[in-house]
């Protein structure tokens, strides 16, 4: 049996290259192409997508999902879900992560890959049960780094937690595109040995060696890999989909995906790769191989946001220093895994570091939960002098539960909250993650309905970046 191919275009490639602007509009006229390709899925929904939608397109984001659900009869729908943070940046009660997995499968996902930015199992527990309840797919996804606590025996292990929590596969997601092809070839055996489940493998071009990665991972066994069509391929995004269906084409790994469809489907997406390079959205910078990433083990996102921090601050002449910080940090902070959103705490903290000019003489709050415990428990232990610094007698205040249980349900108060606004179900999700950008999101629907301050709602349209 071939290896099969997981489609990311409508997802991660345009997160990665264009901060996810594509829009649902130019997503649909493709639909019912890609829909005949045979891919085993088309990742669409979720990450940064919800977000996008409401923040920059003015779109719903469940709208989009009901649209691409009706134009794909064939197709499974995959969507990425950060645990207990759901598709937002803090932990969520419970009954919020339950309701997503519920509304996200009821309005057309079949399956939901689930991580935590620290690998923490116990912040992956509801959402994985909520999404065997409702009958989907629940794909844990372990985010993966490099570091002491990183061995083979620790994903052998984490592997093993997977299965019995209940999931039905494991995906490795290489945000940063640390993985090179030998260490892919020992990890994949590794898990294959240690669990049963499908094993899946995301990775990055971002540092160069992403496709040799996903031919020795296949070599070893992985299942399904996933790739981005040519246009919005390579870079910070993933391996391009027609040059991997080439590369197996013949052997025993042979995806049978059809190359003239795939060229069809490219067709389609190039000029908005044209339009994407002309108007700057798509930079090009982004385009290249990034060594950075492998020696700083920075994922290529992360070092975006940090060079646009140190702009705002007029300050890009830190960025080296900034970037030998992040690791620093990262270990002060019990080494976890840099991805959303332990990315953004790590990278922020370290701007701040060494723009004071002095370590940790200003934390961020998020910092502060972190070391607090409310994110969940880290592989390595904190440092315990920056513990005392940042926290000093608040240090008594972290706790070692899961952090989830410590929250109350949200979903009435919520409710509450916003019941004005409410024109489906999923509109409290929606408000529930970004209570903000949902509520001007609101205004401008209700605005667009009436037809009346069209004025208004361009001009709050225009005060967003695009
Ligand atoms: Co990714």
């Amino acid at each position: 049996m071939g290896v099969k191919i997981t489609e990311t275009i409508l997802r991660d490639a345009h997160q990665s290259l264009i901060a996810t602007r594509m829009t649902t509009e130019q997503m649909l006229p493709i639909v019912d192409k890609m829909d005949q390709v045979g891919y085993h899925a088309v990742e669409c929904w979720g990450g940064a997508t919800f977000d996008a939608c409401l923040r920059f397109l003015k779109e719903d984001p469940w709208d989009r999902l009901r649209k691409l659900r009706d134009g794909f009869k064939n197709t499974k729908l995959q969507m990425l879900f950060r645990g207990q943070n759901i598709l937002g940046y803090r932990p969520y009660a419970d009954d919020v992560v339950e309701y997503f997995v519920q509304k996200s499968i009821a309005n057309g996902i079949d399956i939901i890959r689930i991580f935590d930015c620290l690998n923490d199992i116990r912040n992956l527990q509801t959402a994985v049960t909520a999404c065997n309840k409702e009958k989907g797919h629940a794909q844990v996804a372990l985010s993966y780094t490099l570091g002491e606590a990183y061995t083979l025996d620790y994903w052998m292990d984490m592997a093993k937690r997977v299965e019995d929590m209940g999931a039905d596969s494991l995906c490795i997601k290489d945000m940063a595109g640390l993985l090179v092809p030998t260490k892919a070839t020992e990890l994949v055996q590794a898990l294959k040995s240690s669990t049963s489940l499908p094993i899946e493998l995301h990775t990055h071009y971002t540092s160069g060696v992403a496709s040799m990665t996903y031919m020795k991972a296949v070599e070893a066994g992985c299942d399904i890999i996933d790739t981005a069509m040519s246009p919005f391929a390579l870079g910070t995004s993933q391996p391009a989909t027609e040059v991997m269906v080439e590369a197996f084409k013949g052997t025993e790994f042979d995806t049978g995906l059809d190359q003239d469809k795939l060229a069809e489907i490219a067709d389609y997406f190039r000029p908005m790769r044209e339009e994407a390079l002309a108007s700057g959205l798509l930079n090009p910078k982004v385009l290249g191989v990034n060594i950075a990433t492998l020696r700083y083990q920075v994922p290529g996102g992360m070092l975006s946001n940090l060079i646009s921090q140190l702009k705002e601050q007029g300050k890009e002449d830190k960025y080296e220093e900034v970037l030998a910080e992040v690791p620093r940090v990262r270990k002060d902070l019990g080494e976890p895994p840099l991805v959303t959103p332990s990315s953004q705490i790590v990278g922020t903290q370290a701007v701040f570091n060494v723009l004071m000019g002095e370590r940790y003489k200003v934390a961020t709050k998020e910092t502060k939960d972190i070391l607090l415990g409310k994110y969940g428990q880290t592989v390595k232990p904190f440092n315990p002098e920056v513990v005392e610094k940042v926290l000093g007698p608040d240090k008594d205040k972290a706790i070692t539960c899961r952090p989830a249980d410590l929250l109350e349900p949200e979903l009435d108060k919520l409710e509450a909250e916003m019941k004005q606004w409410k024109q489906q179900d999923e509109d409290v999700l929606s408000y529930a993650l970004f209570p903000q950008v949902a509520t001007e999101f609101f205004k401008y629907r209700q605005a667009q309905q009436t037809g009346v301050d069209d004025k208004i709602a361009d001009s709050e349209n225009g005060a967003y970046p695009v």
